[in-house]
């Protein structure tokens, strides 16, 4: 458990305006509706920092939307210090995961990264692809599997953390 006794939660993808602030608002959106949002502290990163200070892509918002989300956090680069900062990293593929591991200190921070598709509880994907030259299938693709991973994440962290 992270400082001030909140979980701390970090969502992680390429440029941070697709996938993590998706991610980000799916989670904070169910922690919400189940009166947990108190207990946690969530965020999002981008591996490159491409997008610096950007909202969420408009493709992304409008999809989230729709499902009733609101994607509202501003692009960041994904730096060393956030090993300190959280207890859960979730890559959405493996470059991130693997660019995200060459930055940890030691194998025991390395054990805070996850890849998301592991939570995943009914549908089965091995990454969670990159909607950014898709179509709108793409976007709806991620929406799905995020759900259902943030479902599958949220019960694993409550079966450890949860009081
Ligand atoms: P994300 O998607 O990693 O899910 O935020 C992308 C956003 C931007 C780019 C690639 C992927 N880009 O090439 O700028």
């Amino acid at each position: 458990m992270g400082k001030g006794g909140k979980v701390s939660v970090l969502f992680v993808c390429l440029g941070n305006i697709c996938r993590s602030p998706a991610g980000e608002g799916i989670f904070k959106k169910m922690l919400n509706e189940r009166v947990l949002a108190d207990s946690y502290h969530v965020d999002s990163a981008g591996t490159s920092g491409w997008h610096i200070n950007e909202l969420p892509d408009r493709r992304m918002r409008l999809h989230g939307e729709r499902r009733g989300y609101t994607f509202d956090s501003r692009s960041r680069k994904f730096t060393p210090s956030d090993f300190e900062k959280f207890d859960y990293i979730l890559a959405m593929d493996d470059n991130n995961y693997y660019d995200i591991l060459a930055l940890a200190p030691d194998v025991e921070v390395q054990k805070k990264v996850h890849r998301m598709v592991d939570f995943l509880q009914k549908l089965t994907h091995d990454h969670i692809p990159d909607p950014y030259y898709s179509g709108a299938d793409g976007f709806e693709l991620v929406l799905d599997l995020l759900e259902d991973a943030c479902g599958g994440l949220l019960k694993e962290i409550e079966s450890h953390d949860g009081k």
